[in-house]
Order: structure tokens, then C-alpha cells, then sequence
């Protein structure tokens, strides 16, 4: 018989039609001499109850179990009064079934898909058994949401005259900085294509092939360990456009972010979405990912403490550098010596020389500084901060940098691991970061931040630098941004280098000879000869996005079929070993290492 309605939609709109449902059966009870099943599909549950005089062959539905399909025909009606149950979407209807048939038996589930929450204890399990997995209504609906968001994504792209264009997954090595993952070829033997970790230089090449505004739903694939926001296989929302510059893109981005989060999630965002740029975010928040949402801005409070008895600040602001700060919230009383003592270890790993707190007490302050810091410059410092009792001030002494860095440390992980402020925080804050640097730094080589085809801020004091001026180029901003979610960068992108000359000297910069430039990616700059548009573009990491609306604690719980943290894929046990005639006809050997 034809399905009439999907269980969850049952919300008590027809009661009195006759309906046809299909669906697992998530629980059953008996009560009253009647037998209950809460019936489950994609949209939700709903009760449905057989008896002995509504119900056709009443007894065979004795051994119904969990899991099994059924077909049920039967009449949707009002719950009688005193059985409605409020916490259910369905709650104020039931089916009365006429009649019921088993479509398919179940073996006994392995876990239990009752858990609304998610179980991280049953993970591998869960995962091993995504298809049970996902009948569990909330990973149905994180399933419903990936689709809600791309689908509300792609009409407002259509909208605005962007083509979705498809690029290759067997290509060749792209510039991301993570390693790839390599496909062996058979027609030439010994060489590999590259999994793509990212479209970047084809989405560059649909702009100099004059599609003008591309977006693409991809996959990406990166070799790097997983943590709780990165998956090695994940999905962008991947744009590009020609001829827009800066401020009218990240204003289109920002109205394309808020339309698809208010229809997919229901939350309403203030757009244009602020900016603030990369010097801002690290001078306040010592990150250029900043969850502003719990606070503790980082203050510099050089001018309170220069001439200060307490030498370490003293000395440092002598020698330029700086004391900064912050204030967290009536904790005082949460915090031990011994918890203090670890988040100075904390700070000293993460780079300074030390840390230093300042406890307020009802009373006055407690510190491990407290016979150096004079009652006038603490009493400066209380204003500063706006600190009351029961708050601590935690200040680093150090060039500007490292400060800034260390505290941003320390405020996230007091956020995410010492307290639950992140957590609590309430809202969504969506924050776009603008004018990163152009080139890292690090023994002696520069680096590109975003990537080498990223456009300089001022392209004129690229081109007059010296390849080797380390101030000069250090010194450049990029024309580069990324787009933050509650903490978390959800997106990234620039405008791109369309002029071969320049491209040449970032290259150079880079310490990348002719021959390598002209091996890694001769294909891709030789295009930039035949009349290249001026382009930038970003790409979202659409699984980031689901896992903070969906309150998930993992990026795994959003992804259809996730990996394991070391890249195992739990239900069909890959990677796995090659046959024998696979590899002889790829002509290649497998090595054992000692450690395997
Ligand atoms: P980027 O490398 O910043 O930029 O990636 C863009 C966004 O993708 C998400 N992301 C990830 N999500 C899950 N797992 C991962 N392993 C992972 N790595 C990245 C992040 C990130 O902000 N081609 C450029 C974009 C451009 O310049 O247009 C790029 O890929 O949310």
C-alpha cells in the first residue's frame, strides 16, 4: 500500500483520516491489555497503538522487536485527555492501526537508538553501524540540516548568478600545506595522482576561463591528524568571483551565511557581519579565531605597571615590551594554588617566561607577587579592568607577540578545558578577520600564511621589496580573511594574484626555484599569460558549520559516514591492503616497516 504520511509529521492537523505509515519500531510497550510502538522515520515518531479489537491478527504483533519495518494502515487520532505528551513533536496524536504488516525482522541492534544525546563511549560501534546510526532522530536531523544549509546555499548563489562547476579529484598536488593523499596510477607506472585539498587552483582557472562567479559543494581531502573540527575527508562550500573587490564580497558572503543559517537553523544574524582585522583580533584576543563571546579581552596595561617595584614588569616595559592582561569573571574561589600553579606551567609551555595572577579577595588580593604590587598601581589595575571581588587578573610580561599569543591561549583553554565557558556562552557570533599577514617566518624561510597565490594588501611594496627584506615583507598584509563562528574559523579565502610578475616574486620570496615553480605548478601560472581577470574567493567548511548550530561536541556526528581519528574508517574497515594482482599491476611493492 502507498505510504500516506512520514511518522513525524504527524501533528494532529487531519485527525480522523485514514493514514499508511512505514517505519522502524523504536519502542514498544504493552499497557492495558493494548500494545504501543512508537513508530520512527526520518521526520520523527509517532505512537501507534494495536488491539485486540481495532487491530487485524493482534497476536503476531507479540513478537515485534526493535528495529523491525513495519507497514501499519490505520486511523490518526487525538490522544485521549491525560495522554498527551508535550515533550513530543507527535505528542498530541496517536495511530490506531487496523492492520500492520512486517516488512523486514531486525536482528537486536547492537546499541541502543534510543540515545537522544550523542554517546561518544559508543562511538566506534555507532559508527561501525552508521546505517543504524543514523535512524537515531538526532543524527536524522543533523543528515536534514547538511541538506537544509546547501540547499538555502545554492538558491541564493542561483540568485546571484553563480555557476556550480565540477573539478577533478585524481589531479595533482594542491598548495594547502597539509599532506596529500596520493592515488597510484596504472597507465604510468610509478606515478600518483593527487587527491585535491582543495579546488584552489582550478577555481582560479574557471575565472581565467571566464566563468566569472563558480561555486562548488566538495570534497576536500587532507593527510593531517584529526581533531575534534577536522575530519582528512571533509566538504566546502567553495566559491570564486572576478572583478569584485574586498568590501563588496565579504558583504555578499556575509548575507549568503545569514539567509542559509536562518533557513536551515532558524537564527537570525546582523549583517553586514563585522570586521575587524588580524592585528585587532591578536592585540584583544591573543587569537585570530576569537570566541568573544565569554569575554576576557586582553588589556595592555604597560602604562600602569612601567616603574612598577614589580621588576619583571618594569624591566620588560623598559626594554619594549609589553605587560598585558585579562580578567576572569568570580572565579577566585574556583581556582587553588595548585590550579594556578598548572596554568602557569600552561603559559610557560605555551611560551612565556611566566605568568602572573592577581586573585581579589572580599578582603583585598592574594598574589605570588603581592609584596611587590604597590596599592596604587593594583588599585589602577582594578579600574583598568572594571574587577570586582572574586575575580582574577592573569598578566604576561613579554614583546608583544608572544603576550598576545600565551594569553589567547590561556583564556581558550580556561574557556574549553578549566571551565565550561564556551560552552555556556549563549548565541552565535559570526566575526569575519580581515588584513592577515602577508608571509610567516620561521629558521629563516618565509612562508605563505594563506597561500602563494594570495594578493598583497599594497601589491606596489611587494613589488619594490626585496625578496630577502625580511622587515619590509614582514610587514605586508594580505588581502586575506577569514570568516569566525562562535570560536571556530569557518571559512577562509583571498583575493589572488593575477599578474604573472608579481606571482613570480612570491615565488621567489617563497625560495621556490624556476624548476620546482615550473614542475608543481607550471600548468596553473601559465594561464595567468592569457588575459587573467582580477579574482579572489573563499571556501567554507560546511562540516564546521553543522557541528556548532547542531551542538555536537565532534565534527564526526555530522559527517554522513566519518572517519576515526586516525583517518580508520570505522564500517568498512578501510584503508585495507591491496590484492596481490592490484598492485603487480600498478608495479608496485609493499614495504614492512619495523613499527607495523
Ligand atoms: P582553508 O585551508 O582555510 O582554505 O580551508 C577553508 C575552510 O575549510 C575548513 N577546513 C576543514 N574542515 C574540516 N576538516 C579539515 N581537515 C579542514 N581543513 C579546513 C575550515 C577552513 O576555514 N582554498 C582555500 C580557500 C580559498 O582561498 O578560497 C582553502 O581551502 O573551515
Amino acid at each position: 500500500m502507498e505510504r500516506t504520511h512520514r511518522c513525524g509529521d504527524m501533528r494532529g492537523d487531519d485527525t480522523g483520516e485514514d493514514v499508511v505509515l512505514k517505519g522502524w519500531v523504536h519502542r514498544v510497550r504493552d499497557h492495558g491489555g493494548k500494545r504501543f510502538v512508537d513508530l520512527r522515520d526520518r521526520e520523527g515518531i509517532v505512537q501507534v497503538v494495536l488491539s485486540p479489537e481495532e487491530t487485524e491478527r493482534f497476536h503476531e504483533s507479540e513478537d515485534l522487536g526493535r528495529e523491525y519495518l513495519l507497514e501499519v494502515e490505520g486511523e490518526m487520532q487525538e490522544r485521549p485527555e491525560g495522554t498527551v505528551n508535550e515533550d513530543m513533536d507527535t505528542g498530541k496524536v496517536e495511530v490506531s492501526a487496523s492492520s500492520f504488516d512486517v516488512i523486514s525482522e531486525s536482528e537486536t541492534p547492537p546499541f541502543s537508538l534510543d540515545n537522544e544525546k550523542t554517546d561518544e563511549a559508543r562511538e566506534e560501534l555507532r559508527f561501525e553501524h552508521r546505517y543504524l546510526d543514523l535512524r537515531r532522530p538526532r543524527v536524522a536531523e543533523n543528515m536534514k540540516k547538511r541538506h537544509e544549509f546547501f540547499h538555502a546555499a545554492r538558491n541564493f548563489l542561483a540568485e546571484n548568478e553563480f555557476v556550480e562547476v565540477e573539478t577533478p579529484y585524481l589531479t595533482k598536488s594542491t598548495p594547502e600545506g597539509a599532506r596529500d593523499f596520493v592515488v597510484p596510477s596504472r597507465n604510468f607506472g610509478g606515478n600518483f595522482y593527487a587527491l585535491p585539498q582543495s579546488p584552489q587552483l582550478f577555481k582560479q582557472l574557471l575565472m581565467v576561463g571566464g566563468m566569472d562567479r563558480y561555486y562548488q559543494v566538495v570534497k576536500c581531502f587532507r593527510d593531517e591528524d584529526t581533531r575534534k573540527d577536522r575530519q582528512p575527508e571533509f566538504t566546502q562550500l567553495d566559491l570564486e568571483v572576478s572583478f569584485m573587490e574586498q568590501d563588496e564580497f565579504l558583504q555578499m558572503m556575509g548575507d549568503l551565511l545569514a539567509t542559509a543559517f536562518e533557513d536551515a537553523f532558524g537564527e537570525e544574524f546582523e549583517t553586514p557581519v563585522e570586521r575587524i582585522t588580524w592585528q585587532e583580533a591578536m592585540d584583544n584576543w591573543g587569537s585570530d579565531r576569537p570566541d568573544r563571546r565569554y569575554g576576557m579581552k586582553l588589556h595592555n596595561v604597560s602604562s600602569i605597571v612601567e616603574g612598577s617595584e614589580l621588576n619583571i614588569f618594569a624591566r620588560t616595559v623598559e626594554e619594549g615590551g609589553v605587560v598585558k592582561g585579562f580578567r576572569l569573571e568570580g572565579r577566585a574561589g574556583e581556582l587553588s594554588n595548585n590550579d594556578m600553579d598548572d596554568l602557569i606551567d600552561y603559559a610557560e609551555e605555551e611560551g612565556a617566561g611566566g605568568l602572573i595572577w592577581v586573585k581579589l579577595t572580599g578582603e583585598g588580593f592574594e598574589s605570588p607577587v603581592e609584596d611587590y604590587l604597590e596599592t596604587e598601581t593594583l588599585r589602577e589595575l582594578i579600574d583598568e579592568f572594571d574587577a570586582e571581588a572574586g575575580d582574577v587578573l592573569f598578566f604576561v610580561a613579554d614583546e608583544k607577540p608572544v603576550a598576545n599569543e600565551v594569553l589567547g591561549s590561556l583564556r581558550r583553554h580556561l574557556a574549553d578545558n578549566v571551565f565550561d565557558l564556551a560552552e555556556e556562552a549563549e548565541g552565535y557570533e559570526l566575526l569575519w578577520i580581515t588584513d592577515f599577514p602577508m608571509f610567516s617566518y620561521e629558521d629563516g624561510e618565509f612562508g605563505s600564511e594563506h597561500h602563494p597565490f594570495t594578493m598583497p594588501r599594497e601589491p606596489e611594496k611587494l613589488r619594490e621589496a626585496d625578496s630577502d627584506d625580511e622587515d619590509a615583507l614582514l610587514q605586508l598584509d594580505a588581502d586575506a580573511y577569514d570568516i569566525v563562528l562562535n570560536g571556530y574559523e569557518i571559512g577562509g579565502g583571498s583575493k589572488r594574484i593575477h599578474d604573472p610578475e608579481l606571482q613570480q616574486k612570491v615565488f621567489d620570496v617563497l625560495g621556490l626555484s624556476e624548476e620546482e615553480v615550473e614542475e608543481r605548478f607550471g600548468w596553473f601560472v601559465d594561464a595567468f599569460q592569457y588575459g587573467a581577470p582580477p579574482h579572489r574567493g573563499i571556501a567554507f567548511g560546511a562540516d564546521r558549520i553543522f557541528m556548532v548550530f547542531q551542538d555536537e561536541p565532534n565534527i564526526r556526528e555530522v559527517i554522513p559516514f566519518p572517519k576515526s581519528k586516525q583517518g580508520h574508517d570505522y564500517l568498512t574497515d578501510a584503508p585495507s591492503p591491496p590484492r596481490e594482482d592490484q598492485l603487480e599491476g600498478l608495479g608496485i611493492e609493499v614495504i614492512e616497516t619495523e613499527d607495523e
